[in-house]
């Protein structure tokens, strides 16, 4: 199998929509949905039951069970070093970059636990998230269509792959 290849990216930078894209000709993973499957509970759920110390860790063990051609990460999948080293590891860390704004209109009326801590903290974990995802090894303009962003992984899988 070829090197997997991780999205990475904030809440609303459109990971699901590349993924539904992505799986009609790939093997794509996503973590989130492996993380519910996996624990039988949903995601806000279970940040309301464990917390998302929790969350994190079991995160982690997915991530390193995880064997596809694009494997889809949660948006916080960077806030552990040892899974920016595990992807490095394993293969090619693909991020999606996309303004705050546009994201936070995506999120604002979603489920997404971290969502409710409102604008202003949700803002707050983009800053400080940013640079992480630019550690990826290559950053990509998630303003651009799907097929566009599916386009220029199929041409990288063909040269890093
Ligand atoms: C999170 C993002 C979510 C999900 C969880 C935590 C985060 O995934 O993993 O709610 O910390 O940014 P999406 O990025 O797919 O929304």
């Amino acid at each position: 199998m070829s090197k997997p290849f991780y999205i990475i990216g904030f809440m609303g930078t459109g990971k699901s929509s590349l993924k539904q894209y992505l799986e009609k000709s790939n093997h794509v993973i996503d973590l989130d949905e492996l993380f519910e499957t996996h624990t039988g509970i949903d995601i806000p759920s279970y940040f309301d039951r464990y917390g998302e110390t929790a969350f994190r860790l079991q995160e982690s063990r997915l991530l390193q069970h995880a064997r596809a051609d694009y494997i889809v990460t949660g948006g916080g999948i960077v806030e552990r070093e040892a899974n920016m080293e595990w992807m490095r590891g394993q293969g090619i860390i693909i991020a999606l970059d996309l303004p705050f704004e546009v994201c936070w209109e995506r999120i604002k009326d979603s489920d997404r636990p971290l969502v409710r801590n409102g604008k202003v903290a949700v803002r707050a974990l983009y800053e400080r998230r940013r640079p992480l995802y630019a550690r990826a090894d290559h950053v990509l303009d998630a303003s651009l269509s799907t097929e566009a962003i599916a386009h220029t992984l199929d041409q990288l899988k063909g040269v890093e792959g």
